[in-house]
């Protein structure tokens, strides 16, 4: 089969005469994938941010398809059926998968001592994720194997659209669950840094939660006016000060509810601390990049909430723990516990409240998918939201 693979930082490519997966065990499925796309986490992998890479590894943990294969124990699923795949792989039956922590399922991480070394615990299986998450080979590919596919895959009622679905699998529940993680309440001023599309989708998922005001910041501005359609007034932190205008926009309380859409890879071209950052980070001594953390204790409101669905990999540095401490802040953050919003947001689809294909700004093969790597990380021609089709 064809699939993209990681060869090396900056280095995918689609590849041919790929083996094809085949089941492994009873509970397994194979996929034969109709869409797929590209993540701003899988930007961490192609920038060389995330250890645990190795050659050869597929990637893509955004996919959808039609079952093609059923493992014997299997009884959720049948060879037709049309399925959105989450990108935390889950077991269904562990502690944690009871409690609804998906993310954090005990289970399905193939290298749990690995992940118990460099976190203090496993975290669930992901797929196309490093091998610190399982090694799993990912969904920018033709066929895929779902492990555990009698828990994790949404089947999909006819009369839907690839496009109108594919994102329930991850940066739809993403930015619903950053948001829910807010506790809004109507008073309430959301700010969302990052309008990518976790950022975009965070901000809708505020304003369905019934936020007063919900702004957004980024330097991008046809990301920036993606966001004011959505309802959004935003900040572009290349022409004024972040922090001035959020005072500015809460008669100078400062919002009480913050989420980081952005995570390792932010970017502040003029402020100091991200010149250190990027210094430390060249040098090795700093794993990740955490400008929008900082911005965000020293903004939030005393007594608010950080959200952080942007991704850290590994260590940080100069963080106002203090600030954050004093002010009585509460962070609440990780990867989405995908499985826990699915029917819901589904059903939302259905009625029509949600169409989260808006975000959809380019369509290719995926032979186009390497270059597509680098049009969607420099956010050139537009480049909003990358769907492949295998
Ligand atoms: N928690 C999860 O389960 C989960 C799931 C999906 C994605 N993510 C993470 O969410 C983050 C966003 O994903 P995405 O797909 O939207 O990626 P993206 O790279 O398209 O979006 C990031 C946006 O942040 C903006 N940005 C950079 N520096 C900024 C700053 N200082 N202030 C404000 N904005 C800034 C960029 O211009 C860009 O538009 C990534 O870290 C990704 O790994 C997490
Ligand atoms: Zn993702
Ligand atoms: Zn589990």
């Amino acid at each position: 089969m064809r699939a993209l693979r990681w060869h090396g930082k900056k280095d995918i490519r689609c590849d041919n005469h790929v083996p094809d997966p085949g089941i492994e065990d009873g509970r397994d499925a194979i996929i034969r994938v109709s869409s797929c796309a590209i993540c701003g986490s899988d930007l961490h992998l192609y920038d060389g941010f995330m250890p645990g890479m190795m050659h050869g590894d597929i990637l893509g943990h955004e996919f959808m398809g039609e079952v093609v294969e059923v493992g014997k124990d299997n009884r959720k699923l049948k060879v037709g059926d049309r399925v959105v795949v989450p990108f935390t792989i889950v077991c269904g039956e562990c502690d944690q998968c009871r409690r609804g922590n998906y993310s954090v399922c005990e289970r399905t991480n193939r290298n749990k001592e690995v992940a118990d070394k460099v976190f203090g615990h496993s975290t669930a299986g992901l797929y196309g994720y490093t091998h610190l998450t399982g090694g799993y080979a990912g969904g920018q590919a033709e066929f895929v194997r779902v492990p555990y596919a009698d828990v994790g895959p949404v089947v999909i009622p006819d009369g839907l659209t690839d496009e109108q679905v594919l994102f329930l699998g991850d940066i739809l529940p993403t930015g619903w669950q950053a948001a829910a993680q807010c506790e809004i309440e109507p008073t309430d001023t959301v700010a969302v840094w990052g309008a990518g599309p976790v950022g975009q989708f965070a901000v809708r998922s505020a304003i369905l939660m019934g936020a007063e005001q919900v702004i957004c910041i980024d330097n991008v501005p046809e990301r920036l006016s993606m966001a004011r359609a959505g309802g959004a007034i935003t900040i572009n932190f290349d022409e004024e000060s972040v922090v001035h205008r959020l005072h500015e926009l809460t008669r100078g309380k400062g919002p009480e509810k913050c989420i980081d859409a952005v995570g390792l890879e932010a970017h502040a071209a003029r402020s100091i601390d991200s010149m250190y950052d990027r210094a430390k980070q060249a040098l090795m001594l700093e794993t990740d990049r955490p400008h929008v953390l900082r911005e965000m204790i020293y903004v939030c409101r005393p007594a608010g909430i950080l959200s952080i669905p942007g991704v850290y990999g590994g260590l940080i540095d100069k963080i106002p723990f203090g600030a954050a401490m004093n002010k009585g802040l509460t962070f609440r953050m990780g990867q989405t516990h995908v499985n826990r919003w699915t029917d819901d947001l589904l059903n939302r689809i259905q009625e029509g409240q949600i169409d989260p294909s808006f975000v959809i700004t380019h369509t290719v093969s995926l032979e186009e998918g390497p270059d597509m790597y680098k049009v969607f990380r420099d956010k050139h021609d537009g480049c909003v939201k990358v769907v492949l089709k295998p």
